[in-house]
């Protein structure tokens, strides 16, 4: 089914300038906030209002390519000679000729897609051919300035740095972000001419639209943060706040707790069930999936990591690692990349996991290191347990079976296996297999008889 070309929507993300206010060796757009590249935010945006995107880049920014999907457009501007010459660029990579098209600066995350659905619609409203959005900022800054004429009609955007005194003094601003009817952009960016900064503003569309007769509209949004441009590292630290703000309050509308939310942090690709509860000072990165009624922190770091149901995860640090349900962890306890421990694993003060398999019921409550082994069901892993996996030039694995009691300052020299309801003697180092049920002692220590677990006293 080919679609009508009038309802077609191309996005033209600006993302070829310097960022020369950064003081980065880092193109602007690849700086990260709230977990992802600035660029993959307006990306989202774009994708939210179902618009095939178009990003600038420039020899500088090119690196940013790397995080631009396959399926994307992408326009060299070489050299970036403004806003304005980047659309020209822009336009001249795509083929759509009549519909909607969207110019997004790169570094204006904030943006919402529903304030770029209502500049769509306003094209609609006020049969405009152009629709800008503006904001109530003051004066102390560097955004360009709204002029409107008698009728309160946009009359022309004014650069600060081209500005006379009483334009400067308008409290409206240029958030960045506009919808023009497409055929009527393809014809008006090329009346766009070098200004006497040697750049091709954008915001001078404006100014052609007037020449013509043409309506230029304009959105005045409440919230100034959807125009903020991220152009100094304090904007970063500034829009990455919003937006983990605007995460939380995501969250918190779908079921999720927080204590003190403030003073949590959750990347945007983070997914929490309904009745989990971020305690107070947690961070949540990456790719990381927490299941309902698990309980995360207080002071925990949660990285790319999947985290079942009805877990408690306290003052530790998880990274690529995957727990079922009912696992407890912490206080002060590290899992390393694949780590996994199955339903019902208890991990206590400082325990450290790496690639390693902790079967379901499997108990871990005191200083231990468990590094690529394999501990099967309802083993009790006594304080102290150290799997001696590196010899000095590789790692070996260290297999327990279902029910072993590793006792004590155990320490296992890998490979080695410890049988199943097999047990080792406190302060055993282990360094040959231990046969099912057998209890081992000494150093090194020697199967010397059938172990009995001992009852429980009553
Ligand atoms: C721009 C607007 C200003 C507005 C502000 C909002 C112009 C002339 N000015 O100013 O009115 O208030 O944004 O944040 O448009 N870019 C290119 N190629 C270029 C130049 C820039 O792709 O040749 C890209 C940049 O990478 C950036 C975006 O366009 O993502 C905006 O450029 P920037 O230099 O940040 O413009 P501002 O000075 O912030
Ligand atoms: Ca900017």
């Amino acid at each position: 089914m080919s679609e009508d070309p009038s309802d077609t929507r191309v996005a033209f993300v600006l993302a070829a300038g310097l960022g020369t206010r950064m003081r980065s060796r880092t193109p602007k757009v690849l700086h990260h906030a709230a977990g992802r590249p600035l660029l993959s935010h307006v990306l989202d945006t774009v994708a939210a209002i179902r618009a095939r995107p178009v990003v600038v880049l420039s020899r500088e920014s090119e690196p940013a390519r790397a995080i631009v999907p396959a399926d994307v457009t992408v326009a060299v501007q070489e050299p970036p000679r403004g806003t304005g010459d980047a659309v020209r660029v822009a336009l001249d990579a795509t083929d759509a000729r009549s519909g909607r098209g969207f110019v997004i600066y790169g570094d204006t995350v904030l943006v919402r897609p529903a304030t770029l659905e209502r500049l769509a619609s306003l094209l609609d409203e006020r049969a405009a051919v152009l629709a800008i959005l503006t904001g109530v900022t003051g004066t102390d800054n560097a955004y360009g300035r709204i002029v409107r004429g008698p009728g309160g009609d946009v009359e022309r955007i004014v650069e600060v740095r081209v500005a006379r005194p009483e334009e400067r003094a308008i409290p409206e601003s240029n958030f960045g972000a506009y919808a023009a009817d497409l055929a009527w952009l393809r014809a008006a960016v090329p009346k766009l001419r070098a200004n006497e900064t040697g750049e091709v503003f954008l915001t001078d569309l404006v100014k052609v639209a007037k020449d013509e007769g043409r309506t230029v509209a304009a959105l005045c949004v409440d919230d100034a943060s959807e125009g903020l441009g991220v152009n100094t590292r304090a904007d970063l630290a500034l829009i990455d706040g919003i937006l983990r703000e605007r995460i939380r309050e995501r969250h918190m509308e779908h079921g999720v707790t927080f204590v003190d939310p403030a003073s949590s942090s959750v990347d945007a690709g983070v997914e929490i069930a309904p009745d989990a509860v971020i305690e107070r000072g947690s961070i949540l990165e990456g790719r990381t999936r927490v299941g309902t009624g698990s309980r995360i922190g207080p002071y925990s770091i949660v990285r790319d990591s999947v985290v079942g149901e009805r877990c408690r995860v306290e003052a530790s640090m998880i990274e690529g690692a995957t727990l079922e349900d009912d696992v407890r962890i912490g206080p002060f306890s590290h899992l390393r990349p694949g780590a996994y421990l199955e339903r019902g694993v208890e991990m206590g003060n400082f325990g450290e996991v790496k690639a390693s398999r902790l079967g379901a019921g499997t108990k871990m409550h005191h200083f231990s290191y468990v590094g690529d082994a394999a501990l099967g069901k309802n083993v009790n892993v006594g304080a102290g347990t150290i799997t001696l996996n590196f010899d000095g030039a590789n790692k070996n694995r260290t297999v327990v079976g279902d029910d072993a009691f590793i006792g004590s300052d155990t320490l296992l020299r890998a490979p080695v296996k410890v049988g199943a309801g097999a047990a080792t003697g406190a302060g055993a180092i282990v360094t040959k297999d231990v046969p099912d049920g057998m209890l081992a002692v000494g150093m090194p220590a020697r199967a010397i008889k059938k172990y009995e677990r001992p009852k429980k006293r009553t």
